[in-house]
């Protein structure tokens, strides 16, 4: 196996143990009934940024043989003398900004079961921008397979018992949810694709476009948290409310940033869409055996199944299939 396709598998992989983390301690810690007040989602949002940026600087460090001269020319010469390459990473960086925040208002307001069906449908939006922007061009066997996912993900998550769920949300609260969580699902199938494009079609690092990428979402991230929060925050500081949970869910989320971006460039982002719903199967089994809290059903077996077929399916038709026609600009 190649170097790069062994890392797609292993990024990919590693996405799958992420983003099952990521989802049982965000969900967790935003429910968690705590003494005091709670922390401000959108501060985590910001201090994952700040230590997305500066794990990348340590990396481009590691690139330039641990050598801090080498290391300020090539941030000098690929961010601050390439404005116009730096300023196209502001997009993204405002789209996943917006759907950072969105997505704590989802899990907020929504089950974790809903919230997750829902936000599947990244896959369909995702796969969208890839046809539309990247010239991606599906097999039947792909697009067959993209539709198994797609009900897999969503028998998987039915309800087990749907009316305890309504005890506990009211309907407003479900419909911010709902808007939320849909905004996000386009948000995120634009900014993946958006970003994917960047890095493929120019040769700088990714972690050198991750910087360029972390620092505005630094800035829209900081602007958040002072137009939403300002008073609290004036009040009680950026880091009221943290406690150890709270950091494991920035580090995670800072994390997730760091392998989504390795998964782009050397995976793509519908493959990334197969990963994280593998990542729903996990959760679901981790509940199982280790919170106890989740009795599988036929339901959740078949839809399980066809999961996993629909993965199989779609990475044994990628190689031939799968033609990327990206338009070098000039
Ligand atoms: O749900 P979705 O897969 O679109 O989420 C992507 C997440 O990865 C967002 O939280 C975004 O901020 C983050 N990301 C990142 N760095 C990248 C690409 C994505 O932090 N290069």
């Amino acid at each position: 196996m190649s170097h790069s396709s062994r890392l797609k598998y292993v990024s990919l992989g590693v996405l799958v143990v992420q983003t099952t983390s990521l989802v049982l301690t965000m969900r967790y810690s935003r429910t968690l009934k705590e003494h005091g007040p709670r922390y401000l989602a959108s501060s985590a949002v910001v201090s994952a940024e700040v230590l997305k940026v500066l794990t990348c600087i340590l990396l481009v460090f590691r690139e330039s043989r641990f050598s801090v001269q080498a290391m300020k020319e090539l941030l000098k010469e690929e961010i601050v003398n390439k404005p116009l390459e730096t300023i196209k990473l502001a997009i993204p960086a405002g789209i996943y900004t917006l759907q950072n925040n969105l997505l704590y208002v989802a899990l907020s307001n929504l089950d974790g079961a809903t919230y997750q069906v829902t936000y599947q449908l990244k896959i369909l939006t995702t796969t969208l921008f890839s046809v539309l922007m990247l010239g991606k061009k599906l097999s039947f066997h792909q697009w067959l397979s993209l539709s198994f996912l797609m009900v897999g993900v969503t028998l998987v998550q039915l309800p087990q018992d749907p009316q305890a769920e309504q005890k506990v949300l009211s309907a407003g609260s479900q419909f911010v949810g709902l808007i939320a969580v849909l905004t996000a699902c386009v948000s995120s199938g634009f900014a993946g694709v958006y970003f994917e494009k960047i890095l493929k079609e120019t040769k700088q690092s990714v972690w050198v476009r991750n910087i360029q990428l972390g620092v505005f979402g630094f800035i829209f991230a900081l602007a958040g948290m002072i137009i939403y929060d300002g008073e609290q925050v004036q009040e009680s500081g950026i880091f009221q409310g943290y406690n150890t949970l709270t950091c494991i869910v920035v580090v995670l989320q800072a994390l997730g940033g760091l392998i989504i971006a390795v998964v782009i460039k050397y995976a793509d982002n519908i493959l990334k869409g197969f990963a994280t719903s593998m990542s729903i199967i996990a959760s679901a089994v981790i509940s199982y055996f280790l919170l106890e809290d989740f009795n599988p059903t036929g339901a959740f077996f078949s839809g399980a199944v066809l999961v996993i077929v629909a993965t199989f399916l779609y990475s044994y038709q990628c190689k031939p299939a799968t033609v990327s026609i990206i338009k070098i600009e000039t």
